[in-house]
């Protein structure tokens, strides 16, 4: 079986095939030029998306040596995330399923990352702890099986990519600030600064607007209000913002260690490219004794390979989608949480 997926949530034009399990293409166009206006344009985005989304299918057919009429299942991102752009995938991908009459399988974009563990050798274990880090979304689950997902918390504000994001923004690094921050980070003391960690009524809650204040105060009495932090001094603010993200992020993995009764534990999304927070995660695994499964870096960004993984499960579970509907899927097991 042949299963296409298209991704267009955000400023990645994806294109994915996976042929009876086999991942065969997962072809990946970055929209780099939003870097100019310090954060994604979401008209442009869309305007993007629309140009190259035929000849990254072109190509990835190409890769995978199909012609288009072999694909047996299309499956795209319907949400969340930007509606133009989100639009201009969903519609590509109905207007093929409706040309090729094939099924259609809708996928949510949270959930394309919460399985992206299994486009790795090593697959994670039912039940696992998900760590879901990007730059729109923070939620710690348990992921009890194909179907069912639990939410234990989320963020109550900014998401952890976010925060990485507009403190890069505000020490002059430009988007997306994530990569930046830990390249600085490498070279700095991450107990220079001590910044703080939110504690909430809901202990597996997040919270990273206090962080990112104190951050602009620590700025602010240190340089003035112009903010012009010198670049000798980076790499320590860079560590210690870091070190205080990953802490905020642990704290609640290891409570959850402690509370649930888990196989293994995966962080997905585009902070979990993270070298530093990614060993931080291998070492708590170590000390409960539990797997931890980590996608590689291509598919911790925004990509097709994890839509067209998650439509082939749902397809699986016998769930696909009527082209006339508009209705974007909710992250599975809602009535779960
Ligand atoms: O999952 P993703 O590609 O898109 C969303 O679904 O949001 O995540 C993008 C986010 C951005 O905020 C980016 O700054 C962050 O992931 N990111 C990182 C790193 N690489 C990407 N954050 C910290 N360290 C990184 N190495
Ligand atoms: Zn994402």
């Amino acid at each position: 079986m042949n299963i296409l997926g298209i991704e267009t949530s955000c400023d990645e034009t994806s294109v994915a095939i996976i042929t009876n399990g086999e991942l065969r293409a997962n072809l990946v166009a970055s929209q780099d030029f939003h870097a100019d206006y310090g954060g994604v344009v979401p008209e442009l985005s869309s305007r993007a998306h629309l140009q190259i989304i035929t000849p990254l299918l072109r190509k990835a057919l190409q890769k995978a040596e199909l012609e288009v009429n072999e694909i047996d299942l299309v499956s795209a991102t319907a949400g969340p995330g930007l509606i133009g752009a989100l639009l201009v995938g969903l519609t590509f991908a109905k207007g093929l399923a409706y040309s090729l009459e094939k099924t259609f399988v809708a996928v949510n974009h949270i959930e394309g990352h919460i399985f992206s563990g299994f486009l790795m050798d090593e697959k994670p274990e039912y039940p696992y702890l998900c760590l879901v880090v990007s730059g729109g979304h923070t939620l710690l689950l348990v992921v009890e099986d194909e179907l069912r997902i639990r939410k234990l918390g989320a963020t109550v504000d900014d998401a952890a990519g976010e925060a990485f994001d507009k403190v890069a923004k505000m020490i002059g690094l430009g988007y997306p600030g994530g990569p930046k921050i830990q390249l600085y980070a490498e070279k700095g003391d991450e107990n220079a600064i001590k910044f703080p960690v939110s504690r909430l009524d809901n202990p597996y809650n997040f919270s990273f607007s206090g962080l990112k204040t104190a951050v602009l105060r620590h700025l602010q009495s240190e340089y003035g209000s112009d903010l012009r932090i010198p670049e000798k001094d980076l790499p320590d603010l860079a560590a210690s913002f870091q070190k205080t993200v990953s802490d905020s992020l642990l704290q609640k993995v290891e409570l959850a260690c402690r509370e649930y009764d888990i196989k293994c534990i995966s962080m997905v999304g585009g902070v979990a490219a993270n070298e530093y927070i990614k060993n931080k995660m291998i070492e708590v695994g170590k000390k409960y004794i539990k797997n931890v499964v980590i996608p590689g870096i291509e598919y911790c960004g925004d990509n097709a390979a994890m839509i067209a993984y998650r439509a082939s499960t749902l397809h699986k579970n016998n769930i696909k989608h009527d082209l006339n509907t508009n209705a974007f899927p909710s992250l599975r097991g809602d009535e779960f949480i």
